[in-house]
Parts: C-alpha cells; structure tokens; sequence
C-alpha cells in the first residue's frame, strides 16, 4: 500500500495530526492537499508540542518530504512563521519542504474579506476561522486568484495586486471597515514572495513521481467530511473539498493513485463555528466532553461544542469516500459517564432520515434518534490491546464499528505517541 489517505469524518479536529504524524514515520513523502491555516493540527512528541496551521504533519518527522499540493491555499507569512519556529527548535525544512508553484495565496485583503463579509452575514455568519480561507478560494474559481508562481514575478503580478485592493476596499467601507493600505501590502508582498521562494516547485511532478517510483505517500486531509463544501452542512461548511475526492485535483496524482483510505472520527463529536449539529448536548455530559477532551480549537482557541457520536455523518462520509479503516480518536475521553448515546438516525418531520438532508434549515431542525448504552469508569489511558478495554467500552466501540459500517483499524486512548490501541481488520463485534 503506497498511497494513503487520511481524512476527518466530522466537522474537524478528529485527532487527524496525531495519526498521520504516527503513519508518517513509515512514508517517504506527507502531503496536504486542500485547505490552509484554518486547519490547526497538533503533534506531541515526548515533552514537545507542536502546533501546525500550515505545514503538514510530517514536518517532524527528519526523514520524511513534506508537500503543499496546489489544492492548498497558502498563507505565505504563517508558512515563513512555522518554518522559522521549527528551525529555532532545530528542525530544518531545507530540502525536504516544497510548495506548489500553482497553489493560490492567501493575501492580507483576503483576510480582511473573510472579516468583512462574516460582519455583513449578520445573524448568518458561518463562524468561520478568519483566516482568509473563502474569499482566497472564491478568487481562485472566479479567476482572479495570485498564485505561487506569480509571487516569484513580482513585475506581473503588482498591477494585479492593486487591481483587486482597490475593488476590495470598497466592500470593506461598506462593511464600516478601515480600508487597507496598498502602497504597504505590495511591499510585505514582495518580502514574502522571496522568502518562500527556495520552497516552490512544481510538486505535480514530485508527486507523479514519487508515486511512479513507488514510494509511500501519505495524503493528508485537513477540516472534516461534514464542512466539505459539496457535501457537508452547506453553508456553514469550509470551501474546499475535504476528503479523498479531493485529492486528485488538489495534487495533480491521477483517481486511482489512493490505495487505501483512512477515515478519522473522535469517539464523540466536536463543532466550532455556526451551523447543524443534531447530536450536540448542551448538559452535563457535554460539559464533562468538553473538559475532559480539552476542546478548544487549535487555530482560533475558540470552545467547540460537543455531543454524542453522530453516525448518519460518519456513515455518510464512509460511502462517499471509500473509506476502508476506521481510526476511533479519544475514546478515553468517555470515561466516568454513567451512559452513552450514540446518533444513528435523524427524524425530520415525523420522518426518519439516514442520510444528511440538503438544506441547513432542514438539517438544523434534525432530532437526533438515539440509542443509549451502558458508560464505563475505568481510566482507559495504559490499555494496549483490546481485550483489556472494560466490557461496556468493547461494546460501545463494535458498535460504532457496525453502523459505520467500516473495520476500525485503531483506537487512540490519550493524546500521547504510545497510548493506542491497534486492531488493524477490526474489532470483534458480538453476535
Ligand atoms: P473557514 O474554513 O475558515 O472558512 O471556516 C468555515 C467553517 O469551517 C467554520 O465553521 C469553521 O469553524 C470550520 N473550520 C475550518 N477549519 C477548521 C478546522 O480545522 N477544524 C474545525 N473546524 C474548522
């Protein structure tokens, strides 16, 4: 198997870093494929904690090659920023760090668009990260994106620059905010587009032959199945494709270069931002998720809300994107909760649902139809195998195995590298 890919399964932060940088010792080469700086993913190593927005996980390990395919929007200035903090902890990206030279970037008036327009929404707004992530995206498919390539022509892509500042001042005056200073952004411009220079390559090539060559790739996902912008909850979704469907244009590698597909969902469900969530608890045992999981978002700190496992979702992402082993996050996070629920269906007007619906408005007014199963006490933090987890977390755990449909192939029991659990073809179901 050379060509993996890792995905959420949610609405984001499944633990998606933590399992690629474990599978990343074993590839040649790690690379993001969609998304930018909204994504927060964090690595801990021993003592070491490291937070990436937008380098890909594979940064830690020495030996690995760490791509940003041209699906990725590029925040150049949180690159640079990642790359000097790695070097002063004695992490040198030289040689093993390439950018596409197609990937759009994330420029200073995209950020101010995210602000302005998430003002303008109102009651509306989609709670998203600020980064800059829609409006650079939005750019890209209207045409009049900058991408890595232009930066390194500074005299072509100049005239551009200020073309786009000025249309997008005036929305920001509409918005009641400041405008932006374009004399002085085209210089940071300039700066910037020098220091990422040494990285931009045409990673198309890389990864083409990478693949040809046999080596072992590891694709990974960032944000989760349900803000993916064609089939999570519309519009309060990020703008890209989430999952391995958009891995062929987000690297130039061909469909059936995925060899294997690896769906990541916490033993819960977590959101950040605006928009459906069926499954969230707003008592105790959402408080009790929350603390016990430590769910801020790595990128903005904001709280997540938490709920119960949302299987509609999961299964949902399973199908559509041929997931093939289920990695279960944080299942000691469960822990001291006298029970758990676990969202199989919706109901909708009377009716039951057991795929999302199309609309928000329709996916916002979902009941969630649970089944309810006996929670367990035990500190789950030291198992290593399976049989050794409590009888009620065996249960709990084959049954989220059964109606996703898909083997689980690992289960994380605490935010460290040893504390997993591996079942590879699955874990017994009872009969
Ligand atoms: P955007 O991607 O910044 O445009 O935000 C759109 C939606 O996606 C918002 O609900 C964000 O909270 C959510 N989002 C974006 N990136 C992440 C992530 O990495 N984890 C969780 N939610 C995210």
């Amino acid at each position: 198997m050379s060509v993996t890919c890792i995905f959420g399964m949610q609405w984001g932060d499944e633990g998606k870093g933590r399992m690629v940088d474990l599978l990343a010792a074993a590839s040649d080469v790690v690379v993001r494929y969609q998304g930018g700086a909204n994504a927060g993913h964090t690595v801990i190593v021993g003592e070491e904690k490291y937070v990436l927005h937008m380098l890909p996980s594979g940064v830690i390990q020495p030996d690995t090659v760490n791509v940003i395919a041209n699906g990725v929007v590029i925040d150049p200035w949180v690159l640079m920023q990642e790359v000097d903090e790695l070097t002063e902890r004695d992490i040198d990206l030289r040689g093993r760090l390439w950018i596409s030279d197609r990937a759009h970037v994330v420029m200073p008036y995209h950020r101010r668009m995210d602000e302005a327009m998430e003002k303008l929404r109102g009651k509306a707004a989609i709670g998203t990260t600020s980064r800059g992530i829609g409006p650079t995206y939005g750019d890209k498919a209207m045409r009049e994106g900058i991408r890595t390539a232009d930066l390194l022509r500074p005299d072509r892509f100049v005239d551009r620059l200020r073309a786009n500042m000025l249309a997008r001042n005036e929305i920001l005056e509409r918005a009641g905010l400041e405008p932006m200073d374009i004399d002085a952004d085209v210089e940071t411009t300039r700066q910037i587009a020098e220091r990422i220079k040494p990285f931009v390559t045409d990673t198309t090539t890389l990864l083409l032959d990478a693949w040809e060559q046999g080596k072992r790739i590891l694709l990974e996902g960032a944000q989760g199945f349900a803000l993916d912008v064609d089939h999570g909850s519309y519009p309060f979704v990020t703008s890209s494709s989430t999952g391995p469907s958009g891995v062929p244009a987000g690297t130039g590698l061909p469909p059936k270069a995925i060899d294997r597909v690896l769906g990541v969902v916490k033993a819960y469900t977590t959101r950040v931002g605006a928009g459906p969530f069926p499954t969230r608890d707003e008592g105790d045992a959402g408080r009790q998720l929350a603390e016990q999981g430590h769910e801020f978002g790595a990128t903005t700190g904001r709280p997540r809300d938490c709920g119960w496992f949302d299987a509609v979702v999961a299964r949902r992402a399973a199908r559509t994107q041929g997931v093939d082993r289920l990695a279960i996050m944080k299942l000691d996070v469960l822990s001291g909760l006298p029970e758990l629920k676990i969202g199989v269906a919706y109901e909708l007007d009377g009716q039951r649902l057991e795929a999302p619906p199309a609309h928000a408005a329709d996916w916002l007014a979902c009941r969630p139809v649970y089944e309810t199963w006996p929670g367990w006490q035990e500190d789950l933090t030291g198992v290593r195998r399976f049989e050794d987890l409590p009888q009620a977390a065996r249960d709990y755990v084959a049954r989220l195995q059964e109606i996703v449909g898909i083997p689980i192939g690992m289960i994380s029991v605490g935010a460290e590298r040893g504390q997993f659990i591996e079942t590879t073809d699955g874990v017994p179901v009872p009969a």
